[in-house]
């Protein structure tokens, strides 16, 4: 099995368009110690020539351009993905599907909650349905999206996505909004959680026999929207447990034996910095930071 990181940003990528936070501002300054970072989403392929997306972001054009791996090989119209996998309906994982209009085969992938979502705007009926499937997966239910690749989901706390909030505060829960998925070839297990509300008992038996974990690295600090001026939420609130402190995933994903990647970081992130205080942190910690076409074995 192989794993490419398409986007390793969180939504709006880094630096995100109108953002001088103080880590974008040292993108802007043209700064060494920062590199730029599409939206969030993974590929994985067992032979290398046929390709499933994990999410679908709205830079996935120009993440079919920077991966050869991607690209057309044969004939006039050809994609070496096949088919698409969704872990939520937020539009950093969705937008991309309607880049994927031009009558190409592929079956899409995703909780009937997150198909739900699609269905109900219409915008994306520009997918034609002669070309595009749409497949519901059920929580614990192994489904095979390419021959020789084996996934099965798992609900994980979230909520609804953001275009879907309306009035009042949404419930961050196992609702069906959020999923992660396992990722199982060659007898290895990849998984992939680029958003997760909390951390529990539940999340770390679903994570016991992992060998390589790619999950939320969103916000360093549950408030560092808030302090960077950015927004007025916490990560919690946005349904993405922080990185440090006591609840969060360095202290309590310590247990795990996979290999652990942060990936879906937002632009306040001083993760992404490197050699920041916060990067050395988490490399003491066992953790590495997702970069954009970084690639992984399994
Ligand atoms: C999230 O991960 O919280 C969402 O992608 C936010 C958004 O939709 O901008
Ligand atoms: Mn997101
Ligand atoms: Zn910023």
């Amino acid at each position: 099995m192989k794993a490419l990181v398409l986007g390793s940003a969180a939504g709006g990528g880094y630096p995100q368009w109108n953002c001088k936070c103080p880590v974008c501002a040292l993108f802007w300054q043209k700064d060494a110690r920062v590199q730029r970072r599409t939206q969030s989403s993974i590929a994985v392929s067992q032979d290398g020539s046929t390709w499933v997306l994990l999410n679908c972001s709205p830079d996935v054009r120009e993440q079919i351009a920077a991966n050869p791996a991607l690209q057309p090989k044969t004939g006039i119209r050809h994609s070496p993905i096949s088919a698409i996998v969704l872990t939520n309906g937020d539009i950093d994982h969705i937008g991309g599907l309607l880049s994927l209009r031009e009558q190409q085969s592929f079956t899409i992938w995703a909780s009937a909650a997150v198909i739900a979502q699609i269905e109900a705007n219409p915008v994306f009926g520009v997918l034609d349905r002669k070309h595009v499937t749409f497949l519901a997966i059920s929580p614990k239910v192994a489904f095979s999206p390419l021959p020789g690749i084996v996934m099965e989901s798992f609900d994980v706390p979230g909520k609804v996505p953001l275009y879907r909030e309306g009035e009042g505060t949404p419930e961050v829960t196992r609702n069906g909004n959020t999923i992660g998925m396992h990722v199982r070839a060659d007898g290895k297990q990849l998984s992939y959680v680029p958003g997760c509300g909390a951390i529990d008992a539940q999340l770390l038996q679903d994570l016991q026999d992992t060998s390589t974990l790619l999950f939320d690295g969103t916000l360093f600090s549950d408030d560092e929207m808030i302090s960077s001026g950015t927004g007025f939420k916490t990560g919690r609130r946005m349904g993405h447990v922080p990185v440090s402190g006591k609840d969060g995933s360095c202290e309590n994903l310590k247990s795990l034996r996979a290999r652990k990647i942060f990936v879906h970081l937002n632009n306040t992130n001083p993760l992404l910095i490197d050699a920041s205080p916060e990067r050395t942190m988490a490399t003491a910690a066992n953790w590495t930071v997702a970069y954009d076409s970084m690639e992984i074995d399994p």
